[in-house]
């Protein structure tokens, strides 16, 4: 029997957004290809529609080997990325690559890689990008760099795929409650020492931000706006989601750089 199903391929799939996007798109009538670096912790969850892949996106080969078995993909969604917590001055250059080798060279892979298979009959890219692609946090400066880059891929991206029928989308999340502060927020012991000339910073911000996240939305609102955006061909180029987002992004667009940098300051470094 013919497979007519749409096929979506999503990054970071372990946990967090993109294992409930995956569950939630499968159980919404689409094959999904749930790309892991550790794809057993998928096997709970893995039916005919939802089959989890072995992917490291940091890793060319490992994406273009999957996508040689896979005729065509509809939907992408580049979720994977983490986020490195530490002070310019103080951070490694092997720490500072690692961050855009992920968040950002490991989207242009995978969008290389996927663009091929989606240009003959169009498709939807969706990017995972964060509020904090739009607002700048100190000792975050490595991950809202790389989300500002995100933001940047998406607006580019939207006009080269646009003749091929391709949409591309940016999804700018708040703080969700996920694994992120748990296990995919990396910090600079460096910085996170007492002796760090940052370490007042560090205690007023950190704290704040690992509760915020943890007692973030919930992910399956992300899901659910993933599968909106899927539907509808007119779709706005970029959306928020989660309170922080909702609260933030609309301020900048009102607010001078300065104005916006003190209501910024007021909430999250007094
Ligand atoms: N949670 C929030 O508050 C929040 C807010 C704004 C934006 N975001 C963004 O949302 C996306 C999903 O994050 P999440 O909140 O769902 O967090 P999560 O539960 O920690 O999931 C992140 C996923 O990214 C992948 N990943 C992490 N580090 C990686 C690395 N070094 N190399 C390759 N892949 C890596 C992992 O996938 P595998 O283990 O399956 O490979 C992991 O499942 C991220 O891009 C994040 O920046 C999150």
């Amino acid at each position: 029997m013919k497979d007519d199903k749409k096929i979506v391929f999503i990054t970071g799939c372990s946990s967090g957004m993109g294992r409930i996007t995956a569950l939630y798109l499968a159980s919404n009538g689409y094959k999904v290809y749930a790309g892991s670096r550790k794809p057993h912790k998928l096997r709970d969850i893995e039916s005919e529609s939802l089959i989890p892949i072995k992917l490291d996106i940091k890793d060319f080969k490992s994406v273009e080997k999957f996508l040689n078995n896979i005729k065509k993909v509809d939907v992408l969604v580049n979720n994977a990325g983490y986020g490195l917590v530490g002070s310019v001055e103080e951070v490694s250059e092997e720490q500072m690559f690692e961050q855009f080798d992920v968040n950002v060279f490991g989207v242009f892979r995978v969008c290389k890689a996927v663009i091929p298979k989606m240009r003959e009959s169009g498709g939807v890219i969706i990017n995972i990008s964060s509020f904090l692609g739009k607002i700048g946090l100190p000792l975050l400066t490595f991950y809202n760099s790389s989300k500002y880059a995100l933001e940047g891929i998406t607006d580019s991206l939207r006009h080269e795929l646009k003749p091929f029928g391709i949409r591309v989308h940016s999804v700018l999340p708040g703080f969700f409650d996920t694994n992120f502060a748990r296990e995919n927020l990396v910090t600079n012991k460096t910085t996170f020492s007492d002796k760090s000339p940052y370490k007042d910073i560090v205690s007023t911000l950190a704290p704040t931000l690992i509760e915020q996240i943890n007692n973030g939305n919930d992910k399956i609102e992300v899901a659910k706006l993933i599968l909106k955006i899927i539907k509808d061909e007119n779709f706005k180029a970029r959306v928020a989601i989660g309170e922080k987002a909702k609260k933030f992004i609309p301020m900048r667009q009102v607010l001078s750089d300065e104005e916006f940098e003190d209501r910024v300051e007021g909430y999250y470094l007094s």
